[in-house]
């Protein structure tokens, strides 16, 4: 039968994410170049071949799922695979489902998500300044996103903000940004940015260490250290001042990934066991070759056991590269 994936350093793989489309109605420029090109369409795994895909990770001990993309809300049909996916929430073999978004298309989903079963998304939004979101998306619409969260909150979703900080674009603005999400009752997570893929432009530009940012912040708000809740890559601190909760994702200033607890599939069934590492597996072979799961699981434990030990990022002024040819597009983070 098959079993609980532990990888080489005895980390345990519980949580999945799942880039349903590498596709997306934005063009963030830390994220993509402006002339982005896309998987082609002929590679995709269809929504079924997706659900049996997750299906047969959560038969291998994953507790918690999130779609990722691209943005996964502009793939067509994709509640269906959400609707499906939550049985697993009924038996108890999942205990979350949840995705990220640019926000863009929430509005239309955010009811059908929560009945879904969906209880908290998170949400990119890197600024409240509308002229800002534009540079930095390229193509996004503030006002849509802000009513895509509104239109979550209203259906009763948990929100949080994750925001990239990037230098002198709205490093100035994050008391602001979280004065703003905490007074709304939602956490805000800062992120900093990583190099992933060609974006026609080097990152050292956008980069700034959270270090930093969290040092400016001491200066006015008291923060203080709260263990680990979500089983995601973020440390978290609460604001006495607003009450609220921060994270922070520093895969650059400090290494998280001695407790990684995460894979990420592609949505052409790439298995990829580490974000900031080449390595990866194809799933869509084994999967299309039987409807038995026993080839599949075989490459799972290939993979699993060749799972790195974690990313070795890095950005300065002579390492301005992007440590892996791939977009966050790609693997959803
Ligand atoms: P929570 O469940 O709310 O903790 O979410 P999460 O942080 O796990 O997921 P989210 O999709 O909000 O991701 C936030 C950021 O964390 C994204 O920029 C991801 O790329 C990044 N991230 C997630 N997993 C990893 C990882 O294994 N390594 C690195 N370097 N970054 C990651
Ligand atoms: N570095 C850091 N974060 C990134 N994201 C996209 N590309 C990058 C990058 N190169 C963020 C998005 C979103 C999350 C899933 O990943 O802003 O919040
Ligand atoms: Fe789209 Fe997210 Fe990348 Fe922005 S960061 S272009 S919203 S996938």
């Amino acid at each position: 039968g098959a079993s609980t994936m532990v990888d080489p350093f005895g980390r345990t793989i519980d949580y999945l994410r799942v880039s349903i489309t590498d596709r997306c109605d934005f063009r963030c420029a830390y994220c993509m170049s402006e002339d982005m090109t896309f998987l082609p369409r002929a590679d995709l795994l269809t929504l079924e071949e997706l659900d049996r895909l997750c299906s047969a990770f959560i038969v291998r001990g994953v507790r918690k799922l999130r779609l990722t993309g691209g943005e996964p809300l502009v793939r067509r049909n994709m509640m269906s695979l959400v609707r499906s996916l939550s049985r697993h929430l009924d038996t108890g073999a999942l205990r979350e489902l949840t995705l990220t978004t640019n926000g863009s298309q929430l509005a239309r989903f955010a009811a059908e998500l929560r009945d879904c079963g969906v209880r908290r998304i998170n949400v990119s939004l890197d600024t409240l300044d509308p002229a800002k979101f534009r540079a930095i998306t390229r193509w996004g619409e503030f006002d849509r996103v802000i009513a895509g969260i509104e239109a979550a909150r209203a259906a009763g979703l948990a929100v949080k903000i994750n925001a990239v900080v990037l230098k002198g674009v709205n490093e100035d603005e994050i008391p602001a940004l979280m004065q703003w999400a905490h007074g709304l009752g939602m956490g805000l997570t800062l992120i900093e940015v990583m190099p992933l893929g060609e974006i026609g432009e080097g990152r050292i530009d956008q980069y700034v260490p959270l270090s930093l940012v969290r040092a400016r912040l001491s200066n006015n708000y008291t923060l203080t250290d709260l263990p680990d809740s979500t089983g995601g890559p973020a440390r978290y601190v609460r604001v006495e001042e607003t009450g609220g909760k921060l994270g922070f994702i520093t895969p650059l200033t400090h290494n998280f990934c001695e407790s990684c607890n995460r894979v990420r599939i592609t949505c052409t069934g790439t298995l990829h066991t580490c974000l900031g590492q080449e390595d990866a597996a194809d799933l869509r072979r084994p999967l299309r070759a039987s409807p038995d799961d026993a080839l599949l699981n075989a490459a799972i434990d290939r993979a699993i056991g060749h799972k790195p030990k974690g990313h070795d990022f890095i950005i300065d002024r002579k390492h301005d590269r992007p440590s892996v040819s791939r977009h966050m597009s790609v693997t959803g983070g």
